[in-house]
C-alpha cells in the first residue's frame, strides 16, 4: 500500500512505480475510516526546503 503526496506530479510518477493504483492523501484524508492495514505501508512525498512536505 502507498500513500503520496503530490503539487507537480513528480511523486505520483514515483508513487506509480512502486504501486500500480497509489492512494492520494489529499483524496483519502477525509475517509472516516482512516486505519489501513497492509502488510507494507509506504508514503511518497516531496521533500522542501530540507522538510518533507506536507508537515505540521
Ligand atoms: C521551493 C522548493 C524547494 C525544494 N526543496 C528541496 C530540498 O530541500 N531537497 C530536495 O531534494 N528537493 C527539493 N525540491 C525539489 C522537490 O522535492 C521535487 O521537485 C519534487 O519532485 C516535487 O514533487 P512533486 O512534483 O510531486 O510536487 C524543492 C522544490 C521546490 C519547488
Amino acid at each position: 500500500m502507498v500513500f503520496y503526496f503530490t503539487a507537480t506530479g513528480n511523486r505520483l510518477y514515483i508513487a506509480k512505480r512502486l504501486e500500480e493504483r497509489p492512494l492520494s492523501i489529499p483524496q483519502i484524508i477525509h475517509r472516516e475510516n482512516l486505519e489501513f492495514s497492509a502488510s507494507s505501508i509506504g508514503i511518497v512525498a516531496p521533500v522542501y526546503g530540507h522538510e518533507v512536505f506536507p508537515h505540521g
